[in-house]
């Protein structure tokens, strides 16, 4: 296995149906409910450069995107996907801080925030400088909670005012990281020594 992580440009687009069958093959084996991502979104998201895939070979065996809500204030990076063959060898962590540096560097003001039942998803958000808060602190973008529809647990998120659910909210606040202002970020610390692409991550 030799996994790279890229930045998606245009010529990655003829993965977007693969990436497409792995977000609904792994939501089916989690029986949550299906988040709709249509190809087209995919490719939009991988067209303007708002997207991270891994590779194995010609294989996209990754996949991560930035949704951005409240016009700009809030970033959410979504639709995490690690091919089964490839998990439990840290392509996911690698995965989550090449786009959580991507997102640093498009939107170095945006709050990035993450909603999630994984334990896996809390442990790399931790590790990144997310803390757990309570849904009041992340966006009231209506569309950003419209997008909970698919899953099975809505009726719970509904019926608190989409105050409370199941998942835990997890945000990076980048006013309390002035730090990261001066530290590289993880993926420009790997562009260094990546072999080809600018984009390598
Ligand atoms: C969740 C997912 C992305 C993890 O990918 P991965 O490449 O196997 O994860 P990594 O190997 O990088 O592991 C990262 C950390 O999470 C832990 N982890 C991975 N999968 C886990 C699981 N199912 N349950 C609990 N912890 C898990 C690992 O042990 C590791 O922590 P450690 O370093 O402290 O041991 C992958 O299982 C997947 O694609 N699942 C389906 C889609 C999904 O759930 N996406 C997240 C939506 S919120």
């Amino acid at each position: 296995m030799n996994v790279r992580i890229f930045v998606a440009e245009t010529n990655h687009i003829i993965h977007t149906q693969k990436i497409c069958d792995l977000i609904y093959l792994s939501a089916q084996q989690r029986g949550t409910g299906i988040a709709t991502r249509s190809p087209e979104y995919i490719a939009e998201k991988i067209q303007s450069g708002k997207a991270v895939i891994a590779l194995d070979g010609d294989k996209a065996v990754g996949f991560s995107y930035i949704e951005t809500w409240s016009h700009g204030l809030f970033v959410a990076n979504s639709g995490l996907i690690v091919a089964h063959d490839y998990r439990n060898r840290g392509l996911a962590r690698r995965i989550k801080r090449a786009i959580f540096g991507l997102s640093r560097t498009l939107f170095p003001n945006a709050k990035i925030f993450s909603i999630t039942t994984g334990l896996a998803v809390m442990k790399l958000n931790t590790e990144l400088g997310y803390r757990p808060v309570p849904f009041s602190e992340l966006t009231d973008d209506s569309d950003f909670w419209d997008g909970c529809q698919g899953c099975k647990n809505y009726d719970i998120l509904e019926r608190n005012d989409r105050a409370i659910c199941l998942c835990t909210g997890m945000l990076y606040d980048p006013d309390l990281h002035p730090e990261s202002a001066q530290t590289p970020l993880p993926h420009q610390a790997d562009m260094k020594s990546a072999p080809t692409s600018k984009h390598n991550t």
